[in-house]
């Protein structure tokens, strides 16, 4: 019988947008904004049928998020009071749509720093929270830009969707379905991101990131896949309600529901247990010791929830380098999160040294991929 193959990350790959916004520069407008607010309804106020707004503050972000600052595609629209939203223009069909675009310059990225052959990439997996459009498939459109052939999907299982994207793109090099896979993760956060909402507009930010997953035979180094694991547990504490029946609905559109909400108290606590519980269950079950791991690199939605997971998994204290966080210059970026920390804080791993990658949020859902340095 002809042995299996075995998967292995052999790069990745980080595309960062132009522009970048401090918690300060949020505020700024957010409280402009409000000021606007309550000076225009001043009389409803009084009456007491609309409450006033409240101002946002740069230190209770800081605070309750670990966030102080974010990289953003269009920084002009969000941070003008009578705008709030990035200014992103459409683009004609003939034209790469800008999420592919970001996908692809993190894929050349990748593919550099793999140093392999592009055209034994046979797979193309866009695995990411918010689509270009429902069809064509980004994916199919990033194949296309990199001049690829084979087979291409799109993904979307919210912030979990890169650990989903490597756990499929790892069982297709098993089942020799492909040779190598690039799996893609762009996310413009912004334009969904409702910026006149006090408790989340401050959360995310956007980026774009790429995993080349290969079999042994087309990577010399790179990373051992120990173990893939997928959880979701059906939750309506993240929750976005945009899509194609919005139109059909007599109601029509304007409901803020059409944007990302979330009772972010809830989902701390429960979703800190539900991916601890995991990642030790998993670690476990693959006879792996989680307080030999040499580093975590968590999804990086909140510095508190990441600390308190650290804490649980490593059984003491993490090291700053042991946990990392990348939040706080890249704020929640969904999908791409986990990924930017294994991309920015990997190279000085021995052969032998082992990680974890590890992805959660809305669904819930979550990700767990135990590696090692080869
Ligand atoms: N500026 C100043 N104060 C604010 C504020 C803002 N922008 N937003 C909320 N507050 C206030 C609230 O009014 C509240 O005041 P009160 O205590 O007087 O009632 C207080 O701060 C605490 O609000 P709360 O919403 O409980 O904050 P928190 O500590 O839970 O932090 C999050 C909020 C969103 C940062 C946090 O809950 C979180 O990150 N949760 C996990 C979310 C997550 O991982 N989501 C995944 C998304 S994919």
């Amino acid at each position: 019988m002809p042995a299996v193959p075995s998967p292995v990350i052999a790069a990745t790959g980080l595309y960062v947008p132009p522009h970048s916004i401090t918690n300060e520069e949020l505020v700024t407008t957010f409280n402009a904004y409000v000021e606007e607010f309550n000076t225009t309804n001043a009389a409803a106020i009084a009456r007491g049928e609309i409450a006033s707004l409240l101002p946002s503050s740069a230190e209770f972000i800081e605070k309750a998020s670990g966030i102080k600052s974010r990289h953003v595609m269009d920084k002009t629209g969000i941070l003008d009071p009578s705008i709030m939203r990035p200014i992103i223009p459409e683009r004609p069909n003939d034209e790469v749509s800008i999420l592919a675009e970001m996908a692809t310059a993190a894929a050349v990225d990748a593919i550099k720093n793999w140093g392999g052959d592009p055209k034994d990439l046979d797979a193309v997996i866009c695995a990411a929270s918010n689509m270009q459009r429902p069809y064509p498939a980004m994916a199919v459109e990033v194949q296309n830009a990199l001049g690829l052939v084979g087979f291409a999907f799109d993904v979307n299982v919210a912030c979990s969707s890169a650990t989903f994207g490597i756990k499929t793109a790892a069982d297709f090099i098993s089942s020799g379905s492909a040779k190598a896979v690039l799996m893609v993760n762009p996310e413009i956060c912004s334009g969904h991101l409702n910026f006149r909402d006090r408790d989340s507009h401050f959360i995310f930010g956007d980026v774009a990131t790429a995993v080349v997953l290969t079999d042994t035979t087309l990577t010399s180094a790179g990373w051992t896949i120990l173990g893939t694991r997928l959880k979701t547990q059906f939750s309506n504490n993240i929750r976005n309600n945009f899509g194609f029946l919005n139109r059909a609905a007599p109601e029509g559109i304007g409901k803020s529901d059409k944007l990302f909400v979330q009772e972010g108290r809830k989902v701390y606590r429960e979703v800190v247990p539900m991916v601890t519980d995991m990642i030790l269950e998993h670690a476990r079950d693959i006879g792996l010791d989680p307080h030999r791991l040499k580093r975590l690199w968590l999804h990086q939605a909140n510095i508190n929830m990441n600390e308190m997971i650290g804490r649980k998994v490593l059984g003491r204290e993490p090291k700053p380098d042991e946990n990392v966080i990348i939040l706080d210059t890249f704020a929640n970026t969904s999908s791409a999160g986990s990924i930017i920390a294994f991309h920015t804080a990997n190279s000085d791993f021995a052969a032998g040294e082992k990680g974890l990658i590890c992805s959660f949020g809305a669904g819930y859902s979550a990700g767990t991929v135990f590696v090692e340095k080869r």
